[in-house]
């Protein structure tokens, strides 16, 4: 088991002042090696608990493990460099910067969290960014093809992408390394049907060529049961039910509450 999560709480108080519970001890075992889907009506806390774990969201009570470390105290940064990385939901790539700038960034080593190794180890420093550059180039070649169009679009700014062009590439910077788990909310939205498969292939690469644990978060029913071995199921602030995916998704009060079948 990757993840630990213990008896996790929350409450937030909401426009009329009233205070309400949205977490109500949330107890998840998030097995290693393993894809993960976390489903849940629409307001039932799942972006919420993606932020409790990635350390953006603070006002929580319960207990986190990560790799058996206590990771409650730890800030975002900290949890990032521990090898925690996350697709946000709507988040996009880095308007301003380039495509290549964008991958060579979201490479979670070490070498870019010490500002003067470039002056320090300028031989090394630049050893690394030739690795980077041509890392990304394989990523680009392995899920878009061999003379894809990006390869050739490194150089552009991020922003000049489509939404889901943006989506997509954000799921390769992910793969630049240093992570270990990986939190993904909500993969396919806004991803046409063809890159819907593309984005299947590069999630299943996660597990099965980098080793990768995968939580992901997705209202597409059909896209859980083709990529998850488990599922969990959120329902008034607990995780309701949790095993191998069919089963859960078959079982009778997830049907009736949560797919309206
Ligand atoms: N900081 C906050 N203050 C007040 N309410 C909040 C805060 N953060 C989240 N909420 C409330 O918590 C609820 C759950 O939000 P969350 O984004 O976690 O849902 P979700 O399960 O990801 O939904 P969706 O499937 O639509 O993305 C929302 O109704 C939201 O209004
Ligand atoms: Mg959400």
């Amino acid at each position: 088991m990757i993840l630990r999560l213990k008896d996790i709480h929350i409450s937030f108080t909401n426009a009329q002042n009233e205070t309400f519970e949205l977490l109500r001890g949330v107890n998840l075992d998030v097995e290693t090696g393993k894809i993960t889907a976390l489903v849940g009506g629409n307001g039932t806390g799942k972006t919420t608990l993606f932020n409790i774990i990635s350390g953006f969201e603070k006002n929580y009570t319960g207990i986190m493990l990560f790799e058996g470390k206590d990771i409650c105290n730890a800030s975002a940064h900290r949890i990032s460099l521990m090898g925690i990385g996350r697709l946000f939901q709507n988040g996009q790539l880095m308007g301003g910067l380039t495509l290549m700038e964008n991958m060579k960034l979201a490479s979670n080593d070490s070498t870019g969290e010490k500002p003067f190794s470039s002056l320090i180890f300028p031989r090394k420093w630049k050893q690394s960014e030739a690795q980077k550059e041509s890392q990304t180039r394989k990523i680009l070649n392995r899920f878009f093809g061999k003379d894809n169009k990006y390869l050739d679009m490194l150089d552009e700014d991020a922003a000049t992408f489509s939404y889901g062009e943006q989506r997509i590439l954000s799921l390769c910077c992910l793969l630049m390394g240093g992570n270990r788990l990986l939190l993904l909310d909500e993969p396919t939205s806004g991803v046409n049907p063809l890159f819907i498969e593309t984005t299947e292939q590069i999630i299943r690469e996660m597990k099965e060529k980098e080793g990768l644990t995968v939580l992901l978060i997705e209202h597409n029913m059909h896209f859980v049961r083709k990529v998850a071995d488990v599922c969990a199921y959120l329902d008034e602030g607990v995780i309701a039910k949790v095993g191998p995916t069919d089963e859960v998704l078959d079982d009778k009060n997830v049907r009736n509450s949560y797919l309206g079948l």
